[in-house]
């Protein structure tokens, strides 16, 4: 029975919400002895298993070879390590890098590093113990290279988890279960570039001095990166405020089809993107919109738009990069989160008399479409739309939106919670909402 509710659940959700256990039942499990006769497995249900297991592997540990950046250029692993193991510097501590915003995956820790984390025992000050989780692998989306087991560390990578998940702190603040998907908002990525012994790849590519990247990459502050800085160059807004934009999720993309806040491309498309041009890994890459030097000027004189480094490691991950992240589900509201009623009352709203279901249409809550509007439509300043080739904002989905409300709401955090982008809509529409119909939106939208 457990078998057949699973797979009828898990099949609605491409696997993705199956735990192990129920994922092994829909594959492994036989037909019941009184349900008819025997069916043969299926291979295409086996494969999508197969598929799905391959990408989280690749979304959590893949460096795609982007070491010969983050290690060989920046040398950052030197920094991390400090003078006392072979780098330079003090070295980063785990407490110096839990307070970064990176995050420990308690479950890769060794039984004998937690049984002595539990103990009180393991010197949380000590760079060399952040080489030990770094060994262990257990460092969300940082890959330490070691010259051998215990040998020093000779370079360092990122993987997609680095800003695309976190963890639930069911150990400690920061050390807990993986949350693939999730935005790591505590994640600080400009200090952490900024600890790098070496910022000349940066100086040389955007063509300014070391004092500007800095005046750049620290105004990003936590849970933000500018992923159009190699592009245009642009770190600052008119306004004066970072260009950098928030973290966004990695989950509940199932069905969207343009994705970045304004809209580059698919998920395939950006993953490569991604991989490619900001974690530096090596691989081939094409999109001649690039080539627009007026809108992207670094991007144009460096043929960022037909990029071919070799060997090519990027490329045969990205079919089961895609899967995977079509396949992770926005995380449920938990209960308890959200007043029930008042919800019921804002989805009435939401299709209603908001008229929010114009663009964010259930149970998608994006357009079914070409998912993008102008600036002007949702009543926003037209920068960071300017910085991409369509020059709109897209519909973002709403699902899990309560599960990233630190660090705000829009592409750059500019509504501190619901209740702001509510009042902003209903001003820009002249919706006529009264407060409580504002609250009950959002609390619709705190259940999604
Ligand atoms: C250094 C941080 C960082 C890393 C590493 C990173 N991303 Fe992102 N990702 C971002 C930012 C920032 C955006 C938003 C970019 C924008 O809108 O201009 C984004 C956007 C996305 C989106 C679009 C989400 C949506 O709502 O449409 C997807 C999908 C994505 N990233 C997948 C990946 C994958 C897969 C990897 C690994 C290959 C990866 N990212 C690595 C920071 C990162
Ligand atoms: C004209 C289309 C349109 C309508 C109508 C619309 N939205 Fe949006 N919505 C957008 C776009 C585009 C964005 C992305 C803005 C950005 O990131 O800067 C967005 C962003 C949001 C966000 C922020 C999500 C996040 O993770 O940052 C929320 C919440 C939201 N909308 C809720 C609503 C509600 C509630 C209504 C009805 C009152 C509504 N929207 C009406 C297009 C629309």
């Amino acid at each position: 029975m457990r078998a057949v509710i699973s797979t009828t659940l898990c099949a609605t959700a491409l696997l993705a919400s199956c735990d192990d256990d129920a994922r092994r039942d829909i594959l492994d499990t036989p037909a019941q002895p009184d349900a008819g006769p025997q069916r043969p497995p299926d291979p295409a249900a086996a494969a999508a298993t197969a598929m799905f297991d391959e990408g989280r592997t690749i979304f959590r540990h893949d460096t795609f070879g982007d070491e010969a950046f983050w290690g060989g250029q920046l040398r950052l692993h030197e920094a991390i390590a400090g003078e006392a193991n072979g780098g330079v510097g003090p070295g980063v501590s785990p407490t110096a890098a839990l307070g970064l915003g990176l995050k420990v995956d308690a479950e890769a820790l060794p039984a004998d590093v937690v049984a002595a984390l539990e103990a009180g025992q393991v010197n949380l000050d000590d760079p060399a113990t952040t080489l030990l989780l770094l060994r262990a692998d257990a460092v969300l989306g940082v890959k330490g290279f070691f010259a051998a087991d215990d040998g020093p560390i000779e370079s360092i990578g990122i993987t997609c988890a680095f800003c695309h998940s976190t963890v639930d702190d069911s150990f400690a603040p920061g050390i807990g279960a993986r949350l693939d998907g999730w935005p790591n908002r505590d994640l600080d990525v400009g200090a952490i570039i900024l600890a790098a012994p070496d910022l000349t790849p940066y100086t040389t590519l955007l063509g300014v001095d070391e004092a500007t990247v800095r005046t750049v990459l620290s105004a990003w502050g936590p849970g933000k990166f500018d992923a159009e800085l190699i592009l245009d160059g642009k770190g600052f807004r008119p306004d004066g405020k970072t260009a950098a934009t928030l973290l966004p999720p990695a989950f509940g993309l199932a069905g969207v089809n343009l994705h970045t806040y304004t809209g580059w491309g698919s998920v395939p498309y950006w993953n490569a993107f991604v991989a490619n041009l900001l974690m530096m890994g090596s691989g081939t890459f094409y999109d001649p919109r690039l080539d627009d030097a007026t809108k992207f000027p670094i991007a144009a004189a460096n043929q960022f738009g037909h990029r071919r480094s070799t060997p090519d490691l990027i490329t045969s991950k990205l079919p089961p990069l895609h899967f995977y992240q079509l396949g992770l589900p926005p995380p449920p509201a938990p209960a308890g989160s959200f007043d029930a009623a008042a919800a019921e009352r804002g989805g009435a709203l939401f299709t209603g008399k908001a008229r929010c279901a114009e663009c964010h249409v259930p149970p998608l809550y994006t357009d079914p479409g070409w998912n993008l509007h102008t600036p002007a439509e949702i009543g926003i300043d037209s920068f960071q739309a300017d910085r991409s080739p369509d020059e709109r904002y897209r519909t973002t989905p709403l699902r899990g939106a309560w599960s990233h409300a630190k660090g705000g709401y829009y592409h750059d955090g500019r509504f501190p919670d619901l209740a702001a982008v509510v009042a902003h809509y209903n001003a820009h529409f002249r919706l006529g909402l009264t407060d409580a119909e504002q609250a009950d939106l959002v609390e619709f939208v705190k259940s999604l």
